[in-house]
């Protein structure tokens, strides 16, 4: 064989390396936004795939009724971060584990972008707020609790939670049962993919009541729709 030839697959991996690390080219980002959305509606047609809008519908409002979230307009990256951390077992989601499993980087960073570019309204959560709780989380969310050395949430999630891009994800207008459900992932289960055990020290220092006062507070919010634009007013209506 002809040598050159043969270091050809040696070369093309810096190549390839170099070509997805460079900007996207609107035209690019729109292909892999189209890719991604097959992805959501059909699964990658490996044996076992299964479409992400079986469980987080279409244009990602997820389904408050199984605890399933709300992914759309979260930043592209904490999307990616989420996938890999489930395939690798350091993100708790015992639902979802065995379905990204067949997923290619490729994949993931089509299915990221297309779940980064769609907006939502809010769906309707599985029951009312409680404006006791709502208090109580707002107060926590906005201030802290510092006396037990618990940061206002906002410090790292944005004002009134709306996220950080690239790496804090939105919380507001997430439904209330998932926002429960990941502080008692953090703070006793296996979701221990967060920068330097931050969320987990902090859901741990919560007491049950005030885990479940921050959940309503932030569910109670509308969502963000996109980085930096004025928040929609919800409409409450299933957008599939
Ligand atoms: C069978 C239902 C189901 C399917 C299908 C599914 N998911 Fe999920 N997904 C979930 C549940 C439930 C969670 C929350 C896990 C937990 O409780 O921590 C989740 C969590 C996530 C998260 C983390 C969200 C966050 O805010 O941290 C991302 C991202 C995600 N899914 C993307 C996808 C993508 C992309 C697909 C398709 C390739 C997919 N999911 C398919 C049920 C599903
Ligand atoms: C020091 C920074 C920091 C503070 C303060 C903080 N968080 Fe977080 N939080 C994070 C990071 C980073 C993540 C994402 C972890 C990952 O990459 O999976 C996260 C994730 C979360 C998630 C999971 C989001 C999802 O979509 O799955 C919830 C819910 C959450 N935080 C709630 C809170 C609440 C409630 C407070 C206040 C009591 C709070 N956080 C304070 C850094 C912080």
């Amino acid at each position: 064989m002809n040598r050159s030839f043969r270091t050809l697959p040696a070369l093309a991996f810096p190549i390839l390396l170099f070509f997805s690390l460079a900007p996207l080219s609107p035209a690019q980002a729109g292909s892999l936004i189209d890719k991604g959305r097959k992805i959501a509606q059909e699964g990658n047609d490996l044996p076992g795939s299964t479409a992400c809008m079986e469980c987080h519908r279409l244009h990602g409002g997820g389904m408050p009724s199984i605890g399933s979230p709300r992914i759309a307009g979260q930043p592209r990256q904490y999307i990616e971060h989420e996938i890999l951390g489930v395939k690798a077992g350091t993100r708790y989601a015992p639902i979802m584990a065995g379905i990204v499993n067949n997923l290619s980087e490729k994949d993931i960073q089509a299915v990221a972008a297309w779940y980064a570019s769609v907006r939502t309204p809010k769906l309707r959560d599985v029951s009312p707020y409680d404006p006791d709780l709502v208090k109580l989380g707002k107060r926590i969310a906005l201030k802290g609790q510092w006396k037990k050395n618990v940061p206002a949430c906002v410090l790292c999630h944005g004002p009134q939670g709306r996220g950080i891009p690239p790496h804090f994800p939105y919380i507001k207008g997430q439904n209330k049962g998932y926002i429960l459900r990941q502080l008692i992932s953090f703070a006793f289960l296996k979701r221990s993919d967060d920068p330097q055990g931050l969320m987990r020290g902090i859901a741990r220092r919560l007491s049950p009541t005030e885990r479940k006062a921050v959940a309503e507070y932030f569910a109670s919010l509308t969502p963000p729709p996109a980085d930096g634009q004025p928040d929609r007013p919800s409409s409450g209506k299933d957008p599939r």
